[in-house]
Protein backbone atom coordinates (compact mmCIF):
# COMPACT_ATOMS: atom_id res chain seq x y z
CA UNK A 1 0.00 0.00 0.00
CA UNK A 2 2.69 2.70 1.06
CA UNK A 3 4.37 1.10 -1.94
CA UNK A 4 1.76 2.25 -3.98
CA UNK A 5 1.51 5.92 -3.21
CA UNK A 6 5.22 6.38 -4.19
CA UNK A 7 5.53 8.64 -7.12
CA UNK A 8 8.80 7.28 -8.89
CA UNK A 9 10.46 9.23 -11.21
CA UNK A 10 13.15 7.32 -13.48
CA UNK A 11 16.10 9.62 -14.49
CA UNK A 12 17.79 7.46 -15.99
CA UNK A 13 17.93 3.84 -16.43
CA UNK A 14 19.96 3.03 -13.14
CA UNK A 15 18.91 6.05 -10.99
CA UNK A 16 15.40 6.12 -9.09
CA UNK A 17 14.38 9.28 -7.11
CA UNK A 18 11.55 8.46 -5.19
CA UNK A 19 9.00 10.89 -3.18
CA UNK A 20 6.39 9.50 -0.91
CA UNK A 21 3.76 11.71 0.61
CA UNK A 22 6.19 12.29 4.28
CA UNK A 23 9.32 13.34 2.42
CA UNK A 24 6.96 15.74 0.01
CA UNK A 25 5.43 17.44 3.64
CA UNK A 26 8.63 17.30 4.64
CA UNK A 27 10.31 19.54 2.22
CA UNK A 28 7.45 21.68 2.67
CA UNK A 29 7.77 22.41 5.82
CA UNK A 30 11.55 23.02 5.16
CA UNK A 31 10.73 25.74 2.70
CA UNK A 32 7.87 27.57 5.06
CA UNK A 33 10.48 27.14 7.92
CA UNK A 34 12.69 29.23 5.66
CA UNK A 35 10.64 31.56 4.65
CA UNK A 36 9.36 32.25 7.76
CA UNK A 37 12.87 32.64 9.22
CA UNK A 38 13.97 35.40 6.49
CA UNK A 39 10.83 37.32 7.51
CA UNK A 40 11.61 37.41 11.01
CA UNK A 41 15.73 38.01 10.44
CA UNK A 42 14.14 41.38 8.38
CA UNK A 43 13.45 43.13 11.80
CA UNK A 44 16.51 41.75 13.67
CA UNK A 45 18.63 42.97 11.49
CA UNK A 46 17.56 46.18 11.16
CA UNK A 47 17.50 46.04 14.71
CA UNK A 48 21.16 45.14 14.87
CA UNK A 49 22.39 47.23 12.07
CA UNK A 50 20.41 50.62 13.31
CA UNK A 51 23.42 52.33 14.96
CA UNK A 52 24.80 52.33 11.64
CA UNK A 53 22.83 54.12 9.52
CA UNK A 54 20.76 56.28 12.53
CA UNK A 55 22.45 59.65 12.89
CA UNK A 56 22.59 61.67 15.63
CA UNK A 57 19.57 64.19 16.24
CA UNK A 58 20.89 67.56 15.59
CA UNK A 59 18.79 70.21 16.52
CA UNK A 60 18.95 74.25 17.41
CA UNK A 61 19.59 74.66 21.10
CA UNK A 62 19.03 78.12 22.70
CA UNK A 63 21.73 79.46 24.60
CA UNK A 64 20.77 82.76 25.54
CA UNK A 65 18.92 85.88 25.01
CA UNK A 66 20.62 88.23 22.51
CA UNK A 67 20.39 90.59 25.05
CA UNK A 68 23.52 89.52 26.71
CA UNK A 69 25.70 89.53 24.04
CA UNK A 70 25.25 93.27 23.17
CA UNK A 71 27.85 94.55 24.99
CA UNK A 72 30.60 91.59 25.04
CA UNK A 73 34.23 92.35 25.25
CA UNK A 74 35.07 88.54 25.63
CA UNK A 75 34.35 85.62 24.76
CA UNK A 76 31.74 84.00 26.95
CA UNK A 77 30.95 80.25 27.81
CA UNK A 78 27.42 78.95 27.21
CA UNK A 79 25.93 75.05 27.98
CA UNK A 80 23.66 73.47 25.99
CA UNK A 81 21.96 69.87 26.25
CA UNK A 82 21.94 68.20 23.03
CA UNK A 83 20.03 64.97 22.41
CA UNK A 84 22.36 61.84 20.81
CA UNK A 85 22.18 58.74 19.98
CA UNK A 86 24.28 56.38 21.30
CA UNK A 87 24.19 53.03 19.92
CA UNK A 88 20.97 52.03 20.84
CA UNK A 89 20.04 54.12 23.25
CA UNK A 90 19.13 58.42 23.33
CA UNK A 91 21.17 60.40 25.33
CA UNK A 92 21.27 63.78 26.90
CA UNK A 93 24.89 65.08 26.35
CA UNK A 94 25.68 68.23 28.50
CA UNK A 95 27.85 70.46 26.05
CA UNK A 96 29.68 73.71 26.15
CA UNK A 97 30.31 76.21 23.55
CA UNK A 98 31.81 80.41 23.30
CA UNK A 99 30.00 82.74 22.18
CA UNK A 100 32.70 85.41 21.11
CA UNK A 101 32.28 88.87 19.42
CA UNK A 102 34.16 90.20 15.91
CA UNK A 103 35.87 93.39 15.48
CA UNK A 104 32.77 94.23 13.59
CA UNK A 105 30.57 93.48 16.09
CA UNK A 106 29.52 89.78 14.43
CA UNK A 107 28.70 87.00 16.95
CA UNK A 108 30.72 83.61 16.80
CA UNK A 109 29.90 79.97 18.39
CA UNK A 110 32.87 78.23 18.80
CA UNK A 111 32.81 74.71 20.03
CA UNK A 112 35.03 74.01 23.16
CA UNK A 113 36.53 70.85 21.71
CA UNK A 114 39.99 71.31 21.11
CA UNK A 115 40.46 70.31 17.03
CA UNK A 116 43.78 68.62 18.00
CA UNK A 117 42.80 65.73 20.32
CA UNK A 118 39.27 66.68 21.84
CA UNK A 119 40.22 68.08 25.36
CA UNK A 120 37.92 71.23 26.03
CA UNK A 121 39.99 74.15 25.37
CA UNK A 122 39.66 77.11 28.08
CA UNK A 123 39.55 81.24 27.80
CA UNK A 124 42.39 82.61 29.93
CA UNK A 125 40.61 86.57 30.35
CA UNK A 126 44.49 87.70 32.00
CA UNK A 127 46.13 86.73 28.15
CA UNK A 128 43.16 86.98 26.24
CA UNK A 129 43.74 83.84 24.87
CA UNK A 130 41.89 80.06 24.44
CA UNK A 131 44.12 77.12 25.85
CA UNK A 132 43.92 73.71 25.43
CA UNK A 133 45.18 72.08 28.76
CA UNK A 134 46.63 68.85 27.25
CA UNK A 135 49.28 69.52 24.78
CA UNK A 136 49.36 73.81 25.41
CA UNK A 137 47.72 74.67 22.14
CA UNK A 138 46.65 78.67 21.82
CA UNK A 139 43.97 80.10 20.22
CA UNK A 140 42.85 83.81 19.66
CA UNK A 141 39.48 85.27 21.08
CA UNK A 142 38.24 84.54 17.76
CA UNK A 143 39.35 80.73 17.43
CA UNK A 144 42.20 81.30 15.37
CA UNK A 145 44.84 79.20 16.03
CA UNK A 146 48.07 80.72 17.52
CA UNK A 147 50.37 77.97 18.63
CA UNK A 148 50.79 74.15 19.83
CA UNK A 149 49.81 70.75 17.45
CA UNK A 150 46.36 71.76 16.82
CA UNK A 151 46.10 71.73 13.13
CA UNK A 152 43.42 74.30 12.49
CA UNK A 153 41.36 76.57 14.71
CA UNK A 154 38.99 76.35 16.89
CA UNK A 155 35.68 74.87 15.35
CA UNK A 156 32.99 77.35 14.42
CA UNK A 157 29.43 76.03 14.47
CA UNK A 158 26.04 77.43 12.81
CA UNK A 159 23.86 80.15 15.01
CA UNK A 160 20.80 81.62 14.56
CA UNK A 161 18.59 84.67 15.88
CA UNK A 162 14.67 82.96 16.82
CA UNK A 163 12.94 85.53 18.64
CA UNK A 164 15.73 87.59 20.18
CA UNK A 165 17.35 84.32 21.43
CA UNK A 166 20.91 82.86 19.98
CA UNK A 167 20.20 79.15 19.11
CA UNK A 168 23.17 76.88 18.02
CA UNK A 169 23.27 73.67 16.18
CA UNK A 170 26.27 71.52 18.38
CA UNK A 171 28.60 69.86 15.64
CA UNK A 172 31.19 67.60 15.95
CA UNK A 173 34.28 67.48 13.76
CA UNK A 174 37.45 65.16 12.75
CA UNK A 175 39.92 65.68 15.20
CA UNK A 176 43.41 66.31 14.23
CA UNK A 177 43.07 67.20 10.41
CA UNK A 178 44.17 70.80 8.86
CA UNK A 179 40.57 70.67 6.98
CA UNK A 180 37.51 71.23 9.11
CA UNK A 181 35.44 68.05 8.14
CA UNK A 182 31.72 67.32 9.77
CA UNK A 183 31.04 64.26 11.43
CA UNK A 184 27.45 64.84 12.76
S1 LIG B 1 44.04 68.20 22.79
FE1 LIG B 1 44.31 70.32 22.69
S2 LIG B 1 46.35 70.58 22.22
FE2 LIG B 1 46.09 68.44 22.25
Amino acid sequence: MEQQEEIQKIVSNKDVIVIDRRSFFGVLLGIGSAGMGALLAVPVLRYVLYPLYAKSKSTWSPIGSMDEFSNLSQPILKHLTLKQVDGWREVDSSLTVYVTKGADGALTVLSDICPHLGCAVAWQKAQDKFFCPCHGSVFKPNGKHVSGPAPRGMDPLPHKIVDGKLMVKFEYFRENVPNREVLS
